[in-house]
């Protein structure tokens, strides 16, 4: 072997000892404590899946389905850029590509199972089409319909159309048909609306959008214990939440819905049940730049909510440690583990944007408090 090869295949295996020493110690979560594999979150790095790629579903959530817990999110890919509509408020974005599922059997462990909702190429009306929003998808299983039902933000490019998209999948991971769009709640008043909010005045949304639908941007779907399902959505241009009842089917609103956190402006809604009381997790309204969180709690989920302030506490904390909330999963079988899921969008590479999971502890007075750790593990809590 000449001294010029053994350079060249030293620095070859070098460089593939350096590769796999990184993929080891970035994902999929896994590390190597004295000798013995344990299981870790580390919010913020690069999470792979078990084929060694980034885990990509953004914006996203679980559904813990027959022991398995299922992520879907939005596919980001491609090139980060601001149209013209965007640039006053750097709205950039990446084309759509579709919606992401991963499972797991522990939620270190994700297996990419497939982009189960690919946007459509050839129709530039279609609301999947590439240069459209799809965003913050959230799947739930419908126990009488034996069906797994998406629900996601669906959007212009400039996002002025805001409405919110069904998709419908026989099982947890294979492809969903997309059933359309909707505005919500057309032609019908929120259980709390007054007198005032009726009438027509330049700056009521409400009245305004009673014909059309109202609505919906950023937004989560909640599922309570008796079956019944929530839609969240920031709506009157993202000055108010709504919390919409959804049909038995959970295909469309079943005509009942509340504001709530009227003119707080408050959108990434995370909705759970923790101990009979109902918690919101949600940020400010500032595109993909971090601010501090919100929380609040009530015991109906009609209301009333009451506010408890921002959760994340220490360093970084008015930033939501750089993240800006998606989903909070209280832990199957763990009942002291749940889980705040958030994403820490970089706005100038979308794909690149990371996940900052973090535990969530209550407060003896019921506040809610998140601490940033560099990396935890469930068996801790
Ligand atoms: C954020 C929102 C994201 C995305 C982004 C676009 O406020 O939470 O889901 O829509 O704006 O800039």
């Amino acid at each position: 072997m000449s001294q010029q090869k053994f350079n060249v295949y030293s620095i070859l295996i070098l460089t593939g000892l350096m590769i796999a020493g990184w993929v080891w110690t970035t994902g999929p979560a896994l590390s190597e404590n004295s000798g013995e594999q344990v299981k870790v979150f580390r919010p913020g790095e690069v999470w792979l899946d078990t084929s060694g790629n980034p885990i990509n579903a953004h914006g996203g959530g679980i559904l813990y389905h027959k022991g398995i817990y299922y992520w879907y999110g939005e596919l980001k890919k491609g090139k980060t850029y601001a149209p013209e509509s965007n640039k006053s408020w750097s709205g950039t974005r990446v084309d759509v590509e579709g919606i992401s599922c991963y499972s797991s059997h522990d939620l270190y462990t994700w297996k990419y199972e497939g982009n189960v909702l690919p946007s459509v190429k050839n129709d530039p009306q279609h609301d999947l089409h590439p240069s459209k929003v799809v965003e913050r998808p959230k799947v739930i299983y419908n126990q009488r319909t034996g069906k797994f039902v998406m629900w996601m933000h669906i959007d212009s490019s400039d996002y002025k159309v805001s409405r919110s998209g069904v998709a419908v999948g026989d099982t947890p991971t294979s492809p969903f048909r997309y059933m359309g769009s909707i505005r919500p709640n057309a032609g019908f008043w929120p259980v709390n609306v007054t007198e005032q909010d009726k009438k027509n005045s330049s700056n009521n949304k409400l009245a305004r959008d009673f014909q059309g639908g109202q609505m919906a941007r950023d937004m989560t779907i909640f599922q309570d214990d008796d079956g019944k399902a929530y839609h969240f959505y920031s709506s009157e241009d993202n000055a108010t939440q709504h919390v919409s009842l959804l049909s038995d089917d959970y295909l469309r609103p079943a005509g009942k819905y509340a504001r709530i956190f009227i003119g707080r402006s408050m959108e990434a809604a995370a909705v759970f049940k923790f101990k009979g009381k109902y918690y919101f997790i949600g940020s400010d309204c500032t595109g993909w730049d971090p601010n501090p969180a919100r929380s609040a709690t009530a015991d109906s989920i009609w209301g009333p909510w009451k506010e408890l302030g921002n959760p994340c506490i220490g360093e970084d904390a008015e930033k939501t440690f750089g993240a800006q909330s998606t989903f909070v999963l209280p832990v199957v079988g763990k009942p002291n583990a749940v889980i705040f899921m958030a994403d820490r969008w970089n706005k100038d590479n979308l794909p690149d944007s990371r996940y900052v999971w973090l535990p969530l502890q209550f407060t003896p007075e019921g506040k809610i408090n998140i601490n940033w750790i560099d990396q935890w593990s469930l068996s801790k809590l």
